[in-house]
């Protein structure tokens, strides 16, 4: 068994062969010559380096992205190959290297592969199937790349749009992020989670946790939360993720509560490992060991900072430069201030996860092998997941969707990139490269142009972003053209939005649409001529100044490679929309407020004092998104009015598709506990369901809960059901039912 392998060559091995397997470095470390981010030269190894880093260092893990021209997967395998042979035929023991990606929105790192929307699209399908598949396909596509671990899925909430990676987030809701958390897991990794399974990859979940909700909203910044609020809100998703197989963890490179994570022995081994029982391994992101004395201060050194992160739990150190944690590890080690047996418990993790991944008898893969990559049957997948994710937020007077013998401006800095559609993680790091490889899709414009035909419309692009500088800096504001062009058009479709980024390139001063997009928005709505607003963001940028100018608002997020294709289809009407937010679209900057919030958040009123603004005035609720036809909820009613704290309810809602074409509706369930002893949240989603009804065709829908689906983590820490009652929401259906019994569902020794 892996167990006995494991065991084995563990006694074999040496302190030094040991500290080896905990280290990861970047491929710039083992390569000639200059970088990709300098220079578009295929990058080469260096057989000098290789050795110093496999042979000397005995480095056990590589990561990240080869130069453009290497990215095919003939180039992948390779260049993985050569990396091998070195481990495997010439190190004392023969243990394969593992080499990770950041394939999180597809295999973005391997020209020709199929990109899919970003997660934060992918929750506004909410449709479980299509998440499940789109990961099924990334996985296929990634091993064929013979690369077998992928730094995915994220699981932190996007809770605050401030956050640059938000979009990286399955959105604001907890129970929406697990749901589709389990998918990409079981997407990746099989449902048995066999991952010697050359179709497969072992998923990352990342990172853990707590790392999206910073208090200033800039990346890596600190985070002050009540361990109620971490464990209720933060870990299900984890959880959930842990429980369906997933095979490592990377940690979150914040502060919570003063105490970096990566040096918090009670989350990553007490909680992690210990509580919740998480077996694989633990990953640190990027140079957060010697950021812990570098930028964090807990350690006076970078020797130190090994010491703190090892006790606390870390099985890998993403170094990713230099080998001193190697050297630091073995000394620490010698000197009784790690334990060995911490030692062995990291290389047990990390050499069970090779051994499940079959990489001691198929270190690569075969491209040839792979004959799906990059097929048009996964693009269709891709093309789907970008149609079910848009999400139509205002249309006026029905104005959707267009007759297609119109004539139409396209405007705006969006308008014709696939840079923008794609969003960061995208050929590179910050999506720089997209317009190099994503030159066979279409754009917004080509897309419409497609449709329409070149003659029939017109491009005046009016603010441009300067892909030259930083993400958000714009050039070439020229509005007056823009309005000039408007002149002999039917309609505006106007493209605005963010250009690409992620982590701390992302941060940003001021979360309202920059002022050139707000005055180019103005001046093409003062022509009278209406304006189809098209949202290609990271984030809910605010619109609230231009948003009642305008005639319909489409929310594309960032769709992939097909995201202007399925874009033209709902406009015109091929495809009906039935996205539906993943988050609550703020109206201004302080409001920044969740669906799930607390009921005075939405007061209105202090009793005996004068009306004071809504504390919940928002653009869009959280799961909004509008449809070319009309559902109509009907016959709410619960198998009971009364449960224990472990019967199961079940829910039955009837669903009927009143208006005259075919269309989706995801059906999305809340629980409200009406009083408890933590103030509860306004309302919670529990369940969700995507339906299909023909026009006229209605469809019952069941869901089905316990009393531990409505439990919230008490002061004690424990997740605890209250006796009394709750209200049952779907749509404006309405039902209660009680809980006869108090009940905590679980233990927990210490805290925070
Ligand atoms: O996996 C990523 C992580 O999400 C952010 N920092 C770098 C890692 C490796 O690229």
């Amino acid at each position: 068994t892996t167990k006995v392998k494991v065991d084995d060559l563990l006694s074999k091995m040496t302190l030094e062969e040991k500290v080896g397997q905990m280290a990861q470095v970047t491929l710039d470390v083992i390569t000639k010559g200059p970088n990709e981010y300098v220079s578009d030269e295929p990058v080469t190894l260096d057989p000098n380096l290789v050795r110093k880093a496999l042979l000397e260092y005995k480095v056990g893990s590589i990561l990240n992205t080869a130069n453009n021209r290497a990215r095919t997967p003939e180039k992948w395998h390779e260049l993985i190959s050569q990396l091998q042979e070195v481990a495997m035929k010439e190190s004392r023991l023969k243990i394969p290297v593992i080499y990770g990606v950041d394939a999180n929105h597809g295999t973005t790192y391997t020209a020709g592969a199929t990109m899919f929307p970003q997660e934060i699209g992918l929750a506004a399908t909410f449709n479980r199937a299509i998440v499940k598949r789109g990961s099924e396909i990334c996985a296929y596509e990634t091993r064929a790349s013979s690369i077998p671990w992928n730094f995915s899925p994220v699981l932190d909430l996007g809770r605050d749009p401030r956050f640059p990676r938000m979009w990286e987030t399955f959105g604001e809701d907890v129970y929406l992020a697990s749901e589709m958390g389990k998918q990409v897991i079981d997407g990746y990794e099989g449902d048995d989670n066999n991952v010697k399974n050359t179709k497969k990859v072992a998923a990352t979940v990342k990172h853990f946790f707590g790392y999206s909700v910073p208090n200033s909203g800039k990346d890596r910044t600190p985070v002050y939360i009540s361990e109620m609020e971490l464990r209720e809100r933060h870990l299900p998703s984890f959880k959930a993720a842990i429980d369906a197989g997933a095979h490592s963890l990377m940690v979150n490179s914040g502060i919570i509560n003063g105490v970096p994570v990566h040096a918090n022995k009670y989350l990553l081994t007490t909680l992690l490992k210990e509580e919740i029982g998480f077996k694989g391994v633990v990953v640190t992101d990027w140079a957060d060991i010697e950021n812990l004395h570098n930028r964090d201060k807990v350690a006076s050194s970078h020797k130190e900072a090994v010491k703190l992160a090892i006790n606390a739990g870390v099985d890998m150190s993403m170094i990713p430069y230099n080998f001193r944690f190697c050297d630091y590890l073995v000394e620490l080690v010698k000197e009784g201030a790690v334990p060995m047996s911490r030692i062995d418990d990291a290389v047990r993790r990390i050499l069970t996860l090779k051994y499940e991944l079959g990489l001691f008898d198929k270190p690569v893969t075969n491209y040839k092998d792979y004959t799906e990559f990059g097929s048009a049957a996964y693009e269709k997948v891709s093309y789907d997941a970008a149609a079910e994710s848009i999400t139509l937020l205002k249309n006026k007077n029905n104005i959707l969707p267009v007759k297609k013998d119109v004539k139409v401006l396209v405007a705006g800095p969006n308008a014709n990139s696939m840079r923008s559609l794609n969003g960061g993680w995208s050929y590179s790091w910050q999506g720089e490269k997209v317009e190099e490889f994503a030159t066979k899709y279409n754009t917004i414009l080509e897309a419409l142009q497609k449709e329409l035909g070149k003659d029939k419309v017109v491009f005046a692009q009016g603010v441009a972003y300067n892909e030259q500088g930083k993400y958000y800096e714009e050039k070439d504001v020229d509005i007056d053209a823009a309005v000039k062009a408007a002149a002999g058009v039917d309609y505006i479709v106007l493209a605005l939005g963010e250009n690409t980024y992620t982590e701390k390139p992302g941060d940003l001063h001021d979360l309202t649409l920059s002022l050139n997009q707000i005055n180019l928005a103005k001046a093409l709505a003062k022509t009278g001529k209406p304006t189809i607003l098209v949202l290609n963001e990271g984030r809910p940028r605010l619109i609230r100044d231009i948003e009642q100018d305008m005639a319909a608002v489409v929310q594309l997020y960032l769709p992939g490679n097909f995201g202007g294709d399925a874009l033209a289809d709902i406009l015109f009407g091929d495809v009906n929309p039935s996205g539906k937010l993943p988050y609550t679209y703020p109206m201004y900057a302080n409001t920044l407020v969740t669906y799930d919030h607390k009921p005075s958040e939405e007061q209105v009123k202090m009793a005996g004092m004068y009306d004071y603004a809504s504390d919940f005035a928002v653009q869009y609720p959280f799961g909004f998104g509008l449809s070319y036809t009309t559902f109509e909820y009907s016959n709410l009613r619960v198998s009971k009015t009364s449960i224990n704290a472990s019967e199961e309810l079940t829910i039955t809602v009837n669903v009927k598709n009143t208006g005259t074409v075919e269309g989706k509706e995801a059906v999305q369930l809340y629980i409200s506990d009406k009083y408890a002893s933590v103030t509860p949240d306004m309302k919670r989603l529990r369940g969700f369901e995507k339906i299909n009804l023909k026009a006229g065709e209605s469809r019952d829908v069941v869901f089905k809960i316990t009393g531990r689906d409505i439990a919230f983590v008490a002061t004690d820490l424990r997740w605890t059901v209250e006796a009394g009652e709750f209200e049952i929401n779907i749509d404006k259906q309405k039902a209660n039912f009680n809980v006869t019994e108090t009940k905590a569902f679980n233990e927990v020794k210490t805290r925070l």
